[in-house]
């Protein structure tokens, strides 16, 4: 009796960003024809690689053989490995450190919104720069391995579980700031989530309030813990999350820019009325960056990605790690006289 062998197992989906691999040698064309819509972006690509054409220290580096994803994410990520000068810090030769002019030692900075994404990256960025750094979020594994991460690594920063929804949680995400490392001087108050895509005239009020008890009233409810703490220093520097759904309209999503419009008439409010008390308050406009959140809010939207693409006038999306620049900055000594700003951080989708 002869028994079938089993299936080979599917392998397992490629991902470019993690392993700069030869394939990216095959890669180029697919972005031109992925940008020119001649291949559908979303139809999953399934590329069995000639490798027997490729030189044998190229088989060497990777022996995976078959890559699979959606054609428009492949050649995004293919074009950091192609266009020369696009994210250095994914090329392996590049020294990842902040800005070295920041130094932040000795002082205290928090997060909301840790465990993903723009947040991760600041609270990594903050770290590096020398700060404890305090990083809450819903997402209560996540945020504890985040922040055992960091420690790991040698740095100082707690994982709080905090749902900036609820005020009180607020209240007790900077209490245990200040229980642990005894005061707060920074806070990048990022915890955010999407609206599905909603013509006005339909849109529900719970998905009204869902996404502003996150985006806005979770921004007002840290931020005004936070200054609670920093007025009784005199000091201290906070950075708001908006969008750049802050800055202007798009068909389809009125409740998310709402939420992030608001954020920005907060910031500016309490900006001027603190910044007699020495506390400077900003908002940054992240315009279309890399994250799970656009990632979650493109899946199965076949030419969102590529559209998208051809909207960005730099070329690309942005990286978490450049929106940490900026909200270092903002927190830094360099930013002393910059108070109410909403930042665009967007290469470049706000000055059309
Ligand atoms: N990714 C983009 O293109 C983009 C563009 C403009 C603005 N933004 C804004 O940037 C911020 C971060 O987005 P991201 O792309 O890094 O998203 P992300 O989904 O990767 O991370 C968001 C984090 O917020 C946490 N969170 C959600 N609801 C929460 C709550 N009620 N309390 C505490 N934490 C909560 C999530 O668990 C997650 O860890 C959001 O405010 C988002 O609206 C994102």
């Amino acid at each position: 009796m002869t028994s079938t062998p089993a299936p080979a197992a599917p392998p397992a989906p490629f991902d470019l960003c993690e392993r700069p691999a030869p394939v990216r040698a095959f890669l180029p064309d697919l972005i031109n024809r992925v940008l020119a819509a001649r291949i559908n972006p979303g139809r999953v690509f399934d590329l069995e690689l000639p490798l027997g054409q490729v030189a044998e220290g190229f088989q060497a580096m990777d022996e995976r053989r078959v890559i699979q994803g959606p054609a428009a994410t492949l050649a995004h990520r293919a074009a950091r490995h192609t266009a020369p000068g696009w994210y250095p810090h994914q090329r392996g030769d590049w020294n990842p450190p902040m800005n070295p002019q920041y130094n932040f030692e000795g002082q205290v900075a928090l997060v909301t919104g840790a465990a993903s994404g723009m947040g991760l990256a600041a609270a990594r960025a903050f770290a590096q720069a020398g700060a404890a750094v305090v990083l809450t979020d819903l997402n209560k594994d996540a945020v504890q391995n985040a922040a055992k991460d960091l420690t790991d690594a040698g740095h100082q920063a707690i994982g709080v579980v905090c749902d900036v929804t609820d005020e009180d949680q607020a209240a007790a995400m900077v209490g245990s700031a200040v229980d642990t490392y005894g005061r707060l001087d920074m806070a990048f108050n990022n915890a955010g989530i999407q609206a599905p895509p909603s013509d006005a005239a339909d849109e529900s009020a719970e998905e009204f309030d869902r996404v502003n008890a996150v985006n806005l009233r979770g921004v007002w409810a840290a931020q005004k813990h936070e200054l609670r703490q920093m007025r009784t220093q005199g000091s201290g520097a906070i950075v708001n999350c908006s969008s750049l759904g802050g800055l202007v309209g798009l068909p389809e999503r009125a409740a998310y820019h709402a939420s992030k419009h608001g954020v920005i008439g907060l910031t500016k409010s309490a900006a001027v009325e603190y910044a007699p008390k020495g506390i400077r308050i900003n908002a940054i406009c992240p315009g279309v960056i890399d994250t799970p959140m656009v990632s979650d809010m493109l899946e199965g939207q076949a030419d969102a990605m590529a559209e998208i693409l051809k909207q960005q006038p730099i070329g690309r999306l942005g990286q978490a790690e450049e929106v940490a620049e900026a909200v270092l900055w903002l927190c830094s000594p360099g930013a002393g006289f910059v108070v109410g700003v909403a930042l665009p951080v967007d290469g470049g989708f706000t000055a059309h």
